[in-house]
């Protein structure tokens, strides 16, 4: 029988210092590969995986690599506690065990042919990253895309090489709340630039990803736009130890964020968001 705990192991081939408190870590398997699933990907953008230290724990990250690439994952972390100070200690050449990848992912069939709208803050970024990528490579398929992204100061953007390479193909609209003397882009929460944004709203799909205040004031930007519940896509974050729908950790109302989840429309969430 299939242990669904068994991790395999991987190794660190890159890590980049992204901010004062974020890291990259690209992870590639000891041994061959990654899988790639029944839609030519590797994993669905906004699925995680959860990685292991040993003695540390373990603990859920986006995947914020191309869902094509299959020689490696590359994850965001941001220090906040054990696991994650751990993990910033370690060097090029370390190991580390996974699992996944978890959870649903954006509904990408759905999305296509329609306008999208990403909106992300702080550390939001990796799932983002996905599916920017996925859609970027099946261009032909979407229409008018953004990609909002705010974060506290111009040193806080994470994946700036990428942001940049991005916005060839899609429009980037970058925002921050402390604005340095050498800042260009706009200045003020995410939700004021969305305001701005044209698309038709019966022909659009939102996807968001972000601290909880910020979400909670993107409900009341994107219903007014026009966006219907339904379209509106949202990566949840809570505390998980399974993984897989047996711990209960993660229960959001009736749902499990973990395998339900982590994307839902506001549609199902709405009743059980605190
Ligand atoms: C589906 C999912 C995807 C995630 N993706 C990323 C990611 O891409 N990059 C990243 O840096 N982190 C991500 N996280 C959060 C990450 O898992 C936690 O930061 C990590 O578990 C902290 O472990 P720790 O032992 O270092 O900190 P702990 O000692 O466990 O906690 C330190 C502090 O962080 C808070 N915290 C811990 N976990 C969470 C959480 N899930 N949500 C909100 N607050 C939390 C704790 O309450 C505490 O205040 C994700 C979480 C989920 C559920
Ligand atoms: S983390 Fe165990 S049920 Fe979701």
């Amino acid at each position: 029988m299939k242990n669904i705990y068994k991790p395999f192991k991987v190794e660190i081939v890159k890590i980049e210092e992204h901010s004062s408190d974020v890291k990259l870590f690209r992870l590639q398997k000891e041994k061959g590969h990654f899988s790639v699933n029944d839609q030519g990907i590797v994993f669905n953008p906004g699925q995680f995986v959860l990685v292991s230290n040993f003695g540390y724990g373990e603990a859920p990250f986006g995947i914020a690599s191309s869902p094509f690439e299959a020689r490696y994952v590359d994850i965001l972390v941001r220090r906040a506690g054990c696991l994650t100070k751990a993990l910033h200690q370690l060097k090029k050449g370390d190991q580390l065990f996974l699992r996944g990848p978890y959870g649903n992912g954006f509904p990408i069939d759905f999305m296509s042919g329609k306008d999208v709208i990403m909106v992300t803050g702080g550390c939001g970024i990796p799932p983002m990253a996905a599916l920017t990528e996925y859609i970027i490579e099946k261009k032909w398929k979407f229409g008018r895309v953004y990609l909002i992204y705010g974060a506290r100061t111009p040193a806080d953007l994470l994946m700036k090489d990428n942001l940049e390479k991005w916005d060839k193909d899609i429009k980037v609209i970058l925002t921050v709340d402390q604005p340095d003397k050498n800042w260009k882009g706009h200045v003020g929460m995410v939700s004021k630039i969305v305001k701005e944004i044209k698309v038709d709203p019966l022909d659009a799909v939102a996807a968001m990803c972000g601290p909880g205040p910020m979400m909670d004031a993107l409900e009341y930007i994107l219903r007014p736009l026009g966006v219907s519940d339904r379209r509106i896509f949202v990566n949840m974050e809570r505390k998980m130890q399974c993984g897989v729908g047996k711990c209960q950790h993660c229960t959001v109302g009736d749902k499990f964020v973990c395998q339900d989840g982590p994307v839902f429309n506001f549609d199902e969430i709405d009743k059980a968001w605190d």
